[in-house]
Protein backbone atom coordinates (compact mmCIF):
# COMPACT_ATOMS: atom_id res chain seq x y z
CA UNK A 1 0.00 0.00 0.00
CA UNK A 2 1.09 3.27 -0.81
CA UNK A 3 1.97 6.02 2.27
CA UNK A 4 1.23 9.55 2.06
CA UNK A 5 2.90 12.12 3.80
CA UNK A 6 1.10 14.83 5.71
CA UNK A 7 2.85 17.94 5.62
CA UNK A 8 1.52 20.92 7.59
CA UNK A 9 2.76 23.84 6.57
CA UNK A 10 2.79 27.48 8.20
CA UNK A 11 2.31 31.04 7.49
CA UNK A 12 1.34 33.85 9.94
CA UNK A 13 2.68 36.78 8.34
CA UNK A 14 3.06 38.61 5.04
CA UNK A 15 6.17 37.57 4.24
CA UNK A 16 5.79 34.01 4.52
CA UNK A 17 3.18 33.83 1.95
CA UNK A 18 5.62 34.32 -1.88
CA UNK A 19 7.77 31.92 0.72
CA UNK A 20 4.69 29.39 1.00
CA UNK A 21 3.35 29.52 -2.50
CA UNK A 22 5.84 27.71 -4.30
CA UNK A 23 6.30 24.09 -2.14
CA UNK A 24 2.48 24.20 -1.89
CA UNK A 25 2.53 24.11 -5.77
CA UNK A 26 5.56 22.05 -5.57
CA UNK A 27 4.06 19.48 -3.59
CA UNK A 28 0.53 19.63 -4.90
CA UNK A 29 2.52 17.47 -8.07
CA UNK A 30 3.85 14.72 -5.61
CA UNK A 31 0.71 12.90 -5.23
CA UNK A 32 2.64 11.13 -2.13
CA UNK A 33 2.54 14.41 -0.24
CA UNK A 34 -0.57 15.16 1.41
CA UNK A 35 -0.06 18.99 1.91
CA UNK A 36 -1.85 21.02 4.87
CA UNK A 37 -1.81 24.83 4.94
CA UNK A 38 -2.54 26.21 8.38
CA UNK A 39 -2.88 30.04 9.17
CA UNK A 40 -1.85 31.20 12.29
CA UNK A 41 -3.90 34.70 11.62
CA UNK A 42 -0.69 36.87 12.93
CA UNK A 43 -1.76 38.67 9.83
CA UNK A 44 -5.09 39.12 9.29
CA UNK A 45 -6.36 42.44 7.09
CA UNK A 46 -6.77 42.39 3.62
CA UNK A 47 -3.84 43.36 1.83
CA UNK A 48 -1.64 41.89 4.59
CA UNK A 49 -2.97 38.60 3.81
CA UNK A 50 -6.52 37.22 1.40
CA UNK A 51 -5.06 39.59 -1.21
CA UNK A 52 -1.60 37.28 -1.46
CA UNK A 53 -3.46 34.40 -1.15
CA UNK A 54 -5.72 34.87 -4.28
CA UNK A 55 -3.28 36.51 -6.56
CA UNK A 56 -0.40 33.59 -5.77
CA UNK A 57 -3.42 30.93 -5.99
CA UNK A 58 -2.26 29.51 -2.40
CA UNK A 59 -5.18 27.22 -1.53
CA UNK A 60 -7.32 28.25 1.38
CA UNK A 61 -6.15 27.56 4.72
CA UNK A 62 -7.32 24.37 6.11
CA UNK A 63 -7.30 25.77 9.65
CA UNK A 64 -7.09 29.58 10.72
CA UNK A 65 -6.15 29.61 14.34
CA UNK A 66 -6.84 33.17 14.49
CA UNK A 67 -4.58 34.30 17.34
CA UNK A 68 -4.46 38.23 15.87
CA UNK A 69 -2.06 41.04 17.34
CA UNK A 70 -0.46 40.85 20.84
CA UNK A 71 2.66 41.58 22.44
CA UNK A 72 5.31 38.88 21.60
CA UNK A 73 4.78 36.81 24.70
CA UNK A 74 0.95 36.91 24.14
CA UNK A 75 1.22 36.28 20.27
CA UNK A 76 3.46 33.29 20.57
CA UNK A 77 1.90 31.66 23.56
CA UNK A 78 -1.43 31.86 21.82
CA UNK A 79 -0.17 30.20 18.57
CA UNK A 80 1.64 27.69 21.01
CA UNK A 81 -1.21 26.73 22.64
CA UNK A 82 -3.57 26.98 19.70
CA UNK A 83 -1.79 24.70 17.56
CA UNK A 84 -1.08 22.03 19.61
CA UNK A 85 -4.71 19.96 19.43
CA UNK A 86 -4.06 20.41 15.58
CA UNK A 87 -1.06 18.65 15.35
CA UNK A 88 -2.57 16.22 17.75
CA UNK A 89 -4.89 15.83 16.01
CA UNK A 90 -3.38 15.55 12.03
CA UNK A 91 -0.31 13.90 13.22
CA UNK A 92 1.58 15.35 10.65
CA UNK A 93 5.11 13.49 9.46
CA UNK A 94 6.63 17.04 8.99
CA UNK A 95 6.03 20.75 9.92
CA UNK A 96 7.41 23.13 7.64
CA UNK A 97 7.91 26.38 8.97
CA UNK A 98 9.34 30.13 6.46
CA UNK A 99 11.03 32.83 7.71
CA UNK A 100 11.74 34.29 11.25
CA UNK A 101 8.28 35.96 12.38
CA UNK A 102 6.46 34.43 16.03
CA UNK A 103 4.49 32.60 13.74
CA UNK A 104 7.84 30.09 12.76
CA UNK A 105 9.13 30.04 16.22
CA UNK A 106 5.81 29.01 17.86
CA UNK A 107 4.91 26.59 15.86
CA UNK A 108 8.13 24.68 15.70
CA UNK A 109 8.62 24.82 19.45
CA UNK A 110 5.01 22.86 19.51
CA UNK A 111 6.17 20.39 16.75
CA UNK A 112 9.37 19.56 18.10
CA UNK A 113 7.67 18.61 21.34
CA UNK A 114 5.64 16.01 20.21
CA UNK A 115 8.42 14.62 17.99
CA UNK A 116 7.22 16.13 14.87
CA UNK A 117 10.21 16.85 12.62
CA UNK A 118 10.59 20.29 11.74
CA UNK A 119 11.80 21.54 8.35
CA UNK A 120 13.19 25.71 8.26
CA UNK A 121 13.09 27.30 4.99
CA UNK A 122 15.06 30.35 5.46
CA UNK A 123 17.62 28.87 7.70
CA UNK A 124 20.40 30.15 9.08
CA UNK A 125 20.51 34.03 8.49
CA UNK A 126 21.67 36.13 10.58
CA UNK A 127 21.86 39.72 11.48
CA UNK A 128 23.96 39.16 15.16
CA UNK A 129 21.59 41.62 16.81
CA UNK A 130 19.49 40.40 19.87
CA UNK A 131 17.50 43.51 19.52
CA UNK A 132 15.71 42.10 16.68
CA UNK A 133 12.58 39.97 17.69
CA UNK A 134 13.38 38.01 14.13
CA UNK A 135 16.64 37.29 15.25
CA UNK A 136 15.79 35.53 18.68
CA UNK A 137 12.75 33.56 16.33
CA UNK A 138 15.61 32.71 13.90
CA UNK A 139 18.21 31.52 16.29
CA UNK A 140 15.70 29.15 18.47
CA UNK A 141 13.99 28.08 15.30
CA UNK A 142 17.14 26.74 13.66
CA UNK A 143 18.23 24.78 17.08
CA UNK A 144 14.60 23.35 16.68
CA UNK A 145 14.92 22.25 12.94
CA UNK A 146 16.10 18.99 11.32
CA UNK A 147 15.92 20.43 7.75
CA UNK A 148 17.64 23.59 7.80
CA UNK A 149 16.88 24.70 3.83
CA UNK A 150 19.60 27.84 3.41
CA UNK A 151 19.56 30.50 0.71
CA UNK A 152 23.45 31.48 0.64
CA UNK A 153 26.48 30.69 1.82
CA UNK A 154 26.60 32.61 5.08
CA UNK A 155 23.89 30.89 6.08
CA UNK A 156 25.07 27.42 6.07
CA UNK A 157 28.50 28.61 7.46
CA UNK A 158 26.25 30.64 10.76
CA UNK A 159 25.00 27.10 10.96
CA UNK A 160 27.86 24.86 11.07
CA UNK A 161 29.46 27.73 13.27
CA UNK A 162 25.91 26.77 15.71
CA UNK A 163 26.92 23.23 15.97
CA UNK A 164 24.00 22.13 13.38
CA UNK A 165 24.45 18.53 12.03
CA UNK A 166 25.63 19.10 8.54
CA UNK A 167 23.42 16.42 7.26
CA UNK A 168 20.90 18.50 8.25
CA UNK A 169 21.68 21.83 6.77
CA UNK A 170 20.66 22.19 2.53
CA UNK A 171 21.70 24.85 0.40
CA UNK A 172 19.22 25.16 -1.67
CA UNK A 173 18.56 28.71 -2.86
CA UNK A 174 15.65 31.16 -2.38
CA UNK A 175 12.13 30.40 -2.69
CA UNK A 176 10.97 34.21 -2.54
CA UNK A 177 13.17 34.54 -5.56
CA UNK A 178 10.96 31.57 -7.14
CA UNK A 179 7.78 33.33 -6.44
CA UNK A 180 9.02 36.81 -7.95
CA UNK A 181 10.26 34.70 -11.29
CA UNK A 182 7.09 32.80 -11.56
CA UNK A 183 4.91 36.26 -11.12
CA UNK A 184 6.94 38.79 -12.72
CA UNK A 185 4.88 38.01 -15.81
CA UNK A 186 1.78 38.83 -14.44
CA UNK A 187 2.75 41.89 -12.41
CA UNK A 188 3.48 43.44 -15.84
CA UNK A 189 -0.05 43.32 -16.20
CA UNK A 190 -0.81 45.63 -13.45
CA UNK A 191 -1.79 49.13 -13.62
CA UNK A 192 -0.36 50.56 -10.72
CA UNK A 193 1.47 52.77 -12.44
CA UNK A 194 -1.47 54.39 -14.34
CA UNK A 195 -2.99 54.21 -11.44
CA UNK A 196 -0.19 56.52 -9.17
CA UNK A 197 0.60 58.82 -12.43
CA UNK A 198 4.20 57.13 -12.78
CA UNK A 199 3.56 56.08 -16.59
CA UNK A 200 2.09 57.63 -19.30
CA UNK A 201 2.14 56.79 -22.69
CA UNK A 202 6.26 57.11 -23.21
CA UNK A 203 6.66 55.20 -20.63
CA UNK A 204 7.80 54.84 -16.55
CA UNK A 205 9.08 58.12 -14.83
CA UNK A 206 11.85 58.10 -12.44
CA UNK A 207 10.66 57.27 -8.98
CA UNK A 208 11.61 55.41 -5.73
CA UNK A 209 9.87 52.90 -3.43
CA UNK A 210 9.95 53.06 0.00
CA UNK A 211 8.74 50.17 2.80
CA UNK A 212 9.36 50.99 6.63
CA UNK A 213 8.30 48.82 9.18
CA UNK A 214 11.02 47.79 11.75
CA UNK A 215 10.35 48.41 15.59
CA UNK A 216 13.87 49.94 15.66
CA UNK A 217 12.87 52.58 12.77
CA UNK A 218 9.17 52.86 13.20
CA UNK A 219 7.74 52.73 16.87
CA UNK A 220 9.70 55.60 18.33
CA UNK A 221 7.85 59.01 16.45
CA UNK A 222 11.36 61.23 16.44
CA UNK A 223 13.13 58.37 14.82
CA UNK A 224 10.49 57.86 12.61
CA UNK A 225 10.34 61.42 11.62
CA UNK A 226 14.14 61.38 11.64
CA UNK A 227 14.06 58.83 8.60
CA UNK A 228 11.23 60.93 6.70
CA UNK A 229 12.91 63.66 6.95
CA UNK A 230 15.52 62.45 4.46
CA UNK A 231 12.78 60.79 2.51
CA UNK A 232 11.13 64.32 2.29
CA UNK A 233 14.31 65.95 0.85
CA UNK A 234 14.79 63.30 -1.31
CA UNK A 235 11.13 63.98 -2.71
CA UNK A 236 11.99 66.89 -3.62
CA UNK A 237 13.55 65.89 -6.44
CA UNK A 238 11.92 61.99 -7.64
CA UNK A 239 8.78 60.64 -6.48
CA UNK A 240 8.64 58.40 -3.41
CA UNK A 241 5.68 55.53 -3.63
CA UNK A 242 5.45 54.70 0.60
CA UNK A 243 2.91 51.93 1.04
CA UNK A 244 2.31 52.32 4.67
CA UNK A 245 2.51 49.01 6.88
CA UNK A 246 -0.19 49.31 10.05
CA UNK A 247 2.34 49.26 12.58
CA UNK A 248 3.82 52.60 10.87
CA UNK A 249 0.98 54.30 9.63
CA UNK A 250 -0.30 53.93 13.77
CA UNK A 251 3.36 55.70 14.75
CA UNK A 252 2.37 58.24 11.72
CA UNK A 253 -1.10 58.85 13.07
CA UNK A 254 0.15 59.61 16.69
CA UNK A 255 2.91 61.78 15.15
CA UNK A 256 1.41 63.93 13.11
CA UNK A 257 4.43 63.98 10.41
CA UNK A 258 3.75 66.60 7.64
CA UNK A 259 5.78 65.26 4.48
CA UNK A 260 6.04 66.45 0.96
CA UNK A 261 3.41 65.90 -1.64
CA UNK A 262 5.63 63.89 -3.79
CA UNK A 263 6.18 61.27 -1.02
CA UNK A 264 2.77 59.52 -1.93
CA UNK A 265 1.61 57.50 1.19
CA UNK A 266 -1.03 54.68 0.42
CA UNK A 267 -2.13 51.88 1.22
CA UNK A 268 -0.18 48.18 1.69
CA UNK A 269 0.15 46.97 -1.92
CA UNK A 270 -1.03 43.21 -2.76
CA UNK A 271 1.87 41.03 -4.35
CA UNK A 272 1.58 41.98 -8.20
CA UNK A 273 0.98 45.61 -7.92
CA UNK A 274 3.85 45.60 -5.29
CA UNK A 275 6.70 43.46 -7.74
CA UNK A 276 5.57 46.09 -10.62
CA UNK A 277 6.54 48.76 -8.82
CA UNK A 278 9.46 47.34 -7.78
CA UNK A 279 10.35 46.18 -10.97
CA UNK A 280 10.35 49.61 -12.74
CA UNK A 281 11.85 51.65 -9.64
CA UNK A 282 14.80 53.66 -10.26
CA UNK A 283 15.77 52.60 -6.17
CA UNK A 284 13.92 51.04 -3.09
CA UNK A 285 14.55 52.60 -0.02
CA UNK A 286 13.71 49.67 2.81
CA UNK A 287 14.19 48.26 6.22
CA UNK A 288 12.22 45.18 5.10
CA UNK A 289 14.37 41.89 4.52
CA UNK A 290 12.79 40.34 1.48
CA UNK A 291 13.04 43.52 -0.36
CA UNK A 292 16.83 43.35 -0.07
CA UNK A 293 16.47 40.07 -1.75
CA UNK A 294 14.16 40.83 -4.41
CA UNK A 295 15.58 43.78 -5.61
CA UNK A 296 19.18 41.87 -6.17
CA UNK A 297 16.86 39.20 -8.03
CA UNK A 298 16.14 42.23 -10.05
CA UNK A 299 19.11 44.31 -10.46
CA UNK A 300 17.35 47.66 -8.88
CA UNK A 301 19.52 49.52 -6.60
CA UNK A 302 18.34 49.06 -2.90
CA UNK A 303 19.59 51.62 0.34
CA UNK A 304 18.73 49.54 3.38
CA UNK A 305 17.98 51.85 6.13
CA UNK A 306 19.37 49.95 9.13
CA UNK A 307 22.72 48.79 10.56
CA UNK A 308 23.45 45.27 9.78
CA UNK A 309 21.23 42.56 7.45
CA UNK A 310 20.71 39.49 8.11
CA UNK A 311 20.91 38.53 4.26
CA UNK A 312 24.65 39.54 3.78
CA UNK A 313 24.70 37.94 0.08
CA UNK A 314 22.46 40.81 -1.23
CA UNK A 315 25.47 43.59 -0.29
CA UNK A 316 28.50 41.38 -1.05
CA UNK A 317 26.58 40.42 -4.56
CA UNK A 318 23.53 42.09 -5.05
CA UNK A 319 22.73 45.62 -5.16
CA UNK A 320 21.94 46.23 -1.81
CA UNK A 321 24.16 48.79 0.17
CA UNK A 322 23.64 49.18 3.77
CA UNK A 323 23.26 53.09 4.54
CA UNK A 324 21.61 52.69 8.12
CA UNK A 325 19.62 55.84 9.05
CA UNK A 326 21.34 59.07 8.88
CA UNK A 327 19.59 61.45 7.16
CA UNK A 328 22.63 62.93 5.60
CA UNK A 329 23.87 59.45 4.25
CA UNK A 330 20.70 58.34 3.17
CA UNK A 331 20.00 61.49 0.89
CA UNK A 332 23.96 61.23 -0.55
CA UNK A 333 23.44 57.78 -0.61
CA UNK A 334 20.06 58.24 -3.03
CA UNK A 335 21.18 61.06 -4.73
CA UNK A 336 24.43 59.07 -6.56
CA UNK A 337 21.97 56.41 -7.72
CA UNK A 338 20.17 59.41 -8.72
CA UNK A 339 22.98 60.74 -11.24
CA UNK A 340 23.22 57.10 -12.30
CA UNK A 341 26.28 55.95 -10.14
CA UNK A 342 24.56 52.47 -9.32
CA UNK A 343 26.00 49.44 -8.12
CA UNK A 344 26.00 46.68 -10.06
CA UNK A 345 25.16 43.21 -8.98
CA UNK A 346 24.63 39.91 -9.50
CA UNK A 347 21.94 37.42 -8.80
CA UNK A 348 23.18 34.90 -6.05
CA UNK A 349 24.08 31.29 -7.22
CA UNK A 350 20.62 28.70 -6.95
CA UNK A 351 18.40 31.90 -6.98
CA UNK A 352 16.68 30.58 -10.04
CA UNK A 353 13.00 29.83 -9.43
CA UNK A 354 13.80 25.99 -8.56
CA UNK A 355 14.25 26.34 -4.62
CA UNK A 356 11.18 24.72 -3.74
CA UNK A 357 11.82 21.61 -6.11
CA UNK A 358 15.05 21.15 -4.62
CA UNK A 359 13.24 21.34 -0.62
CA UNK A 360 10.53 18.65 -2.06
CA UNK A 361 12.97 16.70 -3.39
CA UNK A 362 15.33 16.75 -0.22
CA UNK A 363 11.81 16.26 2.14
CA UNK A 364 11.27 13.25 0.05
CA UNK A 365 14.96 11.89 -0.28
CA UNK A 366 14.65 11.91 3.29
CA UNK A 367 11.67 9.82 3.17
CA UNK A 368 9.82 12.45 5.48
CA UNK A 369 9.67 9.42 7.92
CA UNK A 370 6.89 9.30 10.34
CA UNK A 371 8.66 9.38 13.80
CA UNK A 372 7.00 7.69 16.73
CA UNK A 373 5.05 10.75 18.55
CA UNK A 374 6.06 11.64 22.01
CA UNK A 375 3.16 12.10 24.10
CA UNK A 376 2.11 15.68 25.82
CA UNK A 377 0.17 14.94 28.38
C1 LIG B 1 5.64 41.00 11.59
C2 LIG B 1 6.93 40.20 11.85
C3 LIG B 1 8.06 40.82 11.04
C4 LIG B 1 7.69 40.92 9.59
C5 LIG B 1 6.39 41.70 9.46
C6 LIG B 1 5.94 41.84 8.05
C7 LIG B 1 7.27 39.21 14.06
C8 LIG B 1 7.98 39.36 15.34
N1 LIG B 1 7.33 40.28 13.25
O1 LIG B 1 5.84 42.30 12.09
O2 LIG B 1 9.21 40.00 11.16
O3 LIG B 1 8.73 41.56 8.89
O4 LIG B 1 5.38 41.01 10.21
O5 LIG B 1 4.80 42.63 7.97
O6 LIG B 1 6.70 38.18 13.81
N2 LIG B 1 -1.69 44.84 12.22
C9 LIG B 1 -2.77 45.17 11.44
N3 LIG B 1 -3.25 44.22 10.59
C10 LIG B 1 -2.71 42.99 10.48
C11 LIG B 1 -1.62 42.67 11.28
C12 LIG B 1 -1.09 43.60 12.14
O7 LIG B 1 -3.29 46.26 11.52
O8 LIG B 1 -3.20 42.19 9.67
C13 LIG B 1 -1.15 45.85 13.14
C14 LIG B 1 -1.53 45.56 14.57
O9 LIG B 1 -1.86 46.72 15.20
C15 LIG B 1 -0.25 45.01 15.18
C16 LIG B 1 0.84 45.69 14.33
O10 LIG B 1 0.25 45.86 13.04
O11 LIG B 1 -0.14 45.32 16.52
C17 LIG B 1 2.09 44.87 14.20
O12 LIG B 1 1.76 43.54 13.76
P1 LIG B 1 2.66 42.28 14.25
O13 LIG B 1 2.18 41.04 13.61
O14 LIG B 1 2.78 42.30 15.74
O15 LIG B 1 4.11 42.64 13.74
P2 LIG B 1 4.62 43.27 12.36
O16 LIG B 1 5.18 44.60 12.66
O17 LIG B 1 3.59 43.17 11.29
Amino acid sequence: MSRFYRVINIVGARPNLPKIAPLIREMQRHPEIEPLLVHTGQHYDENLSNIFFRQMGIPEPHINLGVGSGTHAEQTAEILKRVEPILLEQQPDLVLVVGDVNSTIAVSLAAVKMGIPVAHVEAGLRSFDRSMPEEINRVLTDALAEYLFATEDEAVDNLRREGRPPEFIHLVGNVMIDSLLHFLPFAEQSRIGDELGLRDGKGWQSFGVLTLHRPSNVDSTDKLAEILGAIDAIAQHVPIVFPVHPRTQQRLSQGGIRHHPQLRLIQPLGYLDFLCLLSKATLALTDSGGIQEETTALGVPCLTLRENTERPVTVSQGTNVLVGTNPSKIVAATEQILRGDRKSGRTPPLWDGHAAERIVEILLRGGLRGRSRVDVT
